[in-house]
């Protein structure tokens, strides 16, 4: 008998009737995943079509937006509007929430993402992802509000990403481990490659933006300046350092082979809250990172237990082997 649930569609499908559950979100994931595929097939083709270079406009966060953005918003709000499983959805490309258009069924769903992450890269052609988070909308609410997407992580039914690298992954929790997807181009599908992964609890590898030392807090500074003394400071070993500038690349490589990725609270963000966004980067990262036996804080609090107050909030992250980053935690306390 072959593998009964090797494509994507099988899996989740497996996984509603051991853990229960409507169809709807396994609907839901299906749409999701479509959505990455034409993305990943954008991201692929690249300057042959055109897709590279920035537009004249700016996000809700004066971030420059690049084509690729707007495509790949584009791609998810046409690919998971009409299935009839959401009541709206979120973006980092779009100022305020997008409610499912009257012509829809409405569901009980509530859909955030960043559809193209690490976009700087995009036109260096260096891997980028797409982060997305499920949350339950409010029993038979009529008129959505943002107010509806002010859950704390802990409330996520499902966060993923999809990375765009040298070959296409999908990376899933449903709060019942973490599985790894490969896309075969060829099939059209994805595969069940990487089945429940689990961070290494002790690493010697770190990710961190450099250029901005001198604005880091105390604990950070300590942390990095232990890594970096090597074998004569008190860590006794050499740590390797990466930093890629995307920070779905970023989890991936952590999830594989263990690390502690970074973007803590720094001088020149404190008025900002920090770089990363809560609701569509840190949470659904750090649900992923804790099903894979990883720690997800800001340095002070666990992410997943922040209880937001805007759409677009942003907060410091510091993610990864549960070892490392509890020390990185116990400096913060100190
Ligand atoms: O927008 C988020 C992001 O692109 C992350 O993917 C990445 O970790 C970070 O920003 C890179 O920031 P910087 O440009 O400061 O290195």
């Amino acid at each position: 008998m072959t593998n009964a649930y090797n494509t994507i569609t099988h899996f989740i499908i497996e996984q509603q009737r051991t853990y229960g559950g409507g169809g709807n979100l396994t609907l839901l994931l299906n749409d999701i995943v479509t959505s990455c595929k034409a993305i990943s097939n954008q991201v692929n083709h690249g300057a042959l079509i055109g897709a590279l270079g920035s537009l004249d406009s700016e996000n809700v966060q004066g971030e420059v937006q690049k084509k690729l953005d707007v495509l790949s918003n584009d791609i998810f709000l046409g690919n998971c509007e009409h299935g009839g499983h959401l009541m709206a959805m979120a973006s980092e490309e779009m100022d305020d929430i997008y409610p499912i258009p009257e012509d829809y069924p409405k569901g009980k769903y509530l859909l955030l993402f960043d559809p193209l992450d690490g976009s700087s890269n995009i036109d260096v052609n260096v891997s980028v992802g797409t982060i997305f988070s499920i949350l339950r909308a409010p029993d038979g609410k009529i008129g959505i509000s943002a107010d509806d997407f002010m859950q704390p992580g802990t409330r996520q039914i499902c966060a993923g990403y999809a990375l765009y690298g040298p070959s296409t992954m999908l990376v899933l929790t449903t709060g019942q481990g973490v599985n790894g997807f490969t896309l075969d181009q060829n099939v059209g599908e994805f595969m069940l490659t990487h089945p429940n992964l689990k961070i290494p609890k002790e690493t010697s590898e770190f990710a961190i933006n450099a250029s901005r030392a001198r604005s880091w807090e105390a604990p950070v500074k300590r942390y990095v300046d232990e890594c970096l003394a090597g074998e004569d400071g008190p860590r006794e070993r050499t740590f390797n350092m990466r930093w890629i500038a995307s920070m779905v690349a970023e989890v991936h490589r952590i999830l594989m082979r263990g690390g502690v990725f970074m973007y803590p609270m720094d001088e020149r963000i404190r008025d900002q809250g920090g770089r990363l966004r809560l609701l569509y980067e840190a949470n659904p990262m750090a649900m992923i990172i804790e099903q894979a036996n990883g720690l997800a804080t800001t340095g002070r609090e666990r992410i997943v237990e922040l209880n937001p107050t805007k759409l677009h909030q942003r907060v410091p992250v510091i993610l990864g082997s549960k070892n490392e980053v509890q020390r990185i935690i116990d400096y913060h306390q100190e």
